[in-house]
């Protein structure tokens, strides 16, 4: 028979090394009103906002980040101003050529989303960028939603999975969570551990919408052109102090403590949420 204990019963300010997670993923908000606040055009707000994001790679790949998923260009943009679509478009531009010409030390990027709508350059970048980030041995990988929709990949996966039912090479039967998850965009990839969004929204806005199902969602005051490694540091923290490590305690054999999965503060009480044993 097994008991689970936690080692953690406060809140704590400090920043653990042991316990970073292995994914985040970000939602880069508030470009528009930070540049609105500075009497700027919002296209200034996406330039600093993609500086913000290139500063935030580095930091997530120096505290051992193993996947950040961005949240660059949504299925919804579209409807934006023509000249505001086109300036992110080329922002997008200019990091897959920096990044391919610079590739970032053992960063592989992904990107992820529906390709078909993006002009033709891009698409030749994203394939060239692709294939030159996987040279080197991957320390973190970069997934950038691009024309991303949590429910159009849900669609997407959907539409694969009925086409093989249809054709006969599996049955509905064998519909499971595990096949839906290997028929996304980031399959083979682990489900984010931690989602931030700053600007203030309370809300996901169809991000990954699938793999957030137990993710530890941290919404922040910052605009994204703002946002610091320590605004960074303290989302860590605020993940840290809601999940934590399990130690396992043998009534057969009391001496013995193992650590185990994580679990997961609610409102204060403790709550198991898995285990991995
Ligand atoms: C949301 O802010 C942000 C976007 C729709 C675009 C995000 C793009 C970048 C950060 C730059 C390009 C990215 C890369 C990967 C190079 P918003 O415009 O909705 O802000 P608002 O809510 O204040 O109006």
């Amino acid at each position: 028979m097994w008991q689970l204990f936690s080692r953690r019963s406060k809140q704590s300010e400090e920043f653990d090394p042991q316990n970073v997670p292995q994914h985040i993923g970000i939602i880069m908000d508030g470009n528009g009103r930070w540049a609105k606040k500075r009497g700027l055009p919002r296209t200034a707000g996406h330039k600093t906002g993609a500086n913000t994001f290139k500063n935030v790679v580095h930091y997530c790949k120096d505290l051992g980040v193993k996947y950040l998923t961005v949240y660059a260009f949504s299925t919804e943009n579209w409807k934006r101003p023509q000249e505001e679509v086109d300036a992110i478009m080329n922002l997008l531009r200019s990091y897959l050529s920096d990044a391919f010409s610079n590739p970032e030390d053992g960063v592989k990027v992904v990107v992820i989303g529906d390709r078909e709508p993006l002009a033709d350059d891009i698409k030749q970048q994203i394939i060239k960028l692709e294939e030159e980030s996987v040279k080197t041995e991957t320390v973190m990988t970069l997934n950038i939603a691009l024309n991303y929709g949590g429910r159009l990949e849900l669609v997407q996966a959907m539409q694969k999975i009925a086409n093989k039912v249809k054709e006969g090479s599996m049955a509905a039967e064998d519909i499971s969570e595990q096949l839906i998850s290997d028929m996304i965009y980031t399959a083979g990839q682990p489900d984010p551990d931690l989602i931030i969004r700053p600007s203030g929204e309370l809300r996901t806005s169809n991000f990954l919408l699938w793999q957030s199902a137990y993710s530890e969602l941290v919404f922040m005051d910052v605009l994204w052109p703002d946002f610091t490694k320590e605004d960074l540091v303290q989302a860590i923290i605020q993940y840290q102090n809601a999940t934590g490590v399990l130690e396992e305690y043998s009534f057969e054999n009391p001496n013995y403590f193992r650590r185990s999965g994580r679990y997961h503060f609610d409102n204060g009480a403790r709550r198991v949420q898995h285990t991995s044993v």
